[in-house]
C-alpha cells in the first residue's frame, strides 16, 4: 500500500466506531477527506456531522450530510481526525491545514477522539512537523518573538487567513519533550487564539494504516 492508500484504508476502518443515529464529529485534511466519502455510504443510518472547517463542511454537504452548527448539539459521542505527528502516549501536532482551533474545540466537546492516520506520522518526539500556532493579526510579532524565548523559529504561513480570520506561526525546530507543558505555555500567551499541540487532550484510539494492514491502537 502507498501512503493515500494507508490513509485510505484507516478512514474506511474508522467507520466501525459510528454509532447508528449519531452526529459525528469530523476533522479536516486528506485523511479526512477519505473518511467523509466513507462515510457517505453509511449516510443514511446517521443523523450528520459537526465539521472543524468549511473545507470539510462543503465535502459533507457535496455528499448530502447534513452539518449541524456545534452550538446546537449537547454532546458527540466520537471525532474522526487526522494528525501532523503522533507519539506512543497519543499526543499530536495537527493543523498542518490551519483548521487546528476549531479542531480543538470539536474534540473538547466529543468522547472519544479517533485518530486516523498513515504510519509516517508516527514519531518519538514531537516537533520534527512544525508547531502551527493560530494568532490575532496584530499579535503576530509579539508572539513571534515570545516564541523564539521558548526555543522555537517561527514562521508566517504566507497567504493562509483561518477560518477564524487570523494567521498561522508555524513553530521550527522545537523538540517538544513535554508536549502537556509547552501546549500550555504556548496557550498563554496573549495574542494565541491556539496551537496545534492536542496533549492535554490528545487521542483516544489510533487507527492506523500500514504497508500490510490497519492497526487500531488504543
Ligand atoms: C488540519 O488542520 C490538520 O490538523 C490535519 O488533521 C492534519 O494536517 C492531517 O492532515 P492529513 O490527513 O492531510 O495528513
Amino acid at each position: 500500500m502507498n501512503q493515500n492508500d494507508m490513509k485510505k484504508a484507516a478512514a474506511e476502518k474508522a467507520l466501525e466506531f459510528i454509532q447508528p443515529d449519531t452526529i459525528v464529529g469530523v476533522g479536516t485534511g486528506s485523511t479526512v477527506n477519505y473518511f467523509i466519502d466513507a462515510l457517505a455510504q453509511i449516510k443514511n443510518r446517521i443523523r450528520g456531522a459537526v465539521s472543524s472547517s468549511e473545507q470539510s463542511s462543503q465535502r459533507l454537504k457535496d455528499h448530502g450530510i447534513e452539518v449541524f452548527d456545534l452550538n446546537s448539539i449537547d454532546d458527540l459521542d466520537v471525532y474522526i481526525d487526522g494528525a501532523d505527528e503522533i507519539t506512543q502516549y497519543m499526543a499530536m501536532i495537527k493543523g498542518g491545514g490551519a483548521a487546528l482551533t476549531r479542531e480543538k474545540i470539536v474534540a473538547a466537546v466529543a468522547k472519544k477522539f479517533i485518530c486516523i492516520a498513515d504510519d509516517s506520522k508516527q514519531v518519538d518526539v514531537l516537533g520534527n512537523f512544525p508547531l502551527p500556532v493560530e494568532v490575532i493579526p496584530m499579535a503576530r510579532s509579539y508572539v513571534a518573538r515570545e516564541l523564539v524565548k521558548l526555543g522555537g523559529d517561527p514562521e508566517c504561513r504566507q497567504g493562509v487567513i483561518t477560518d477564524n480570520g487570523n494567521v498561522i506561526l508555524d513553530v521550527y525546530n522545537l523538540h517538544i519533550l513535554d508536549p502537556k507543558a509547552l501546549e500550555t505555555k504556548i496557550n498563554a500567551l496573549v495574542g494565541v487564539v491556539t496551537n496545534g499541540l492536542f496533549a492535554l487532550r490528545g487521542a483516544d484510539i489510533l487507527v492506523l494504516g500500514t504497508a500490510t494492514d490497519v492497526k487500531v491502537i488504543k
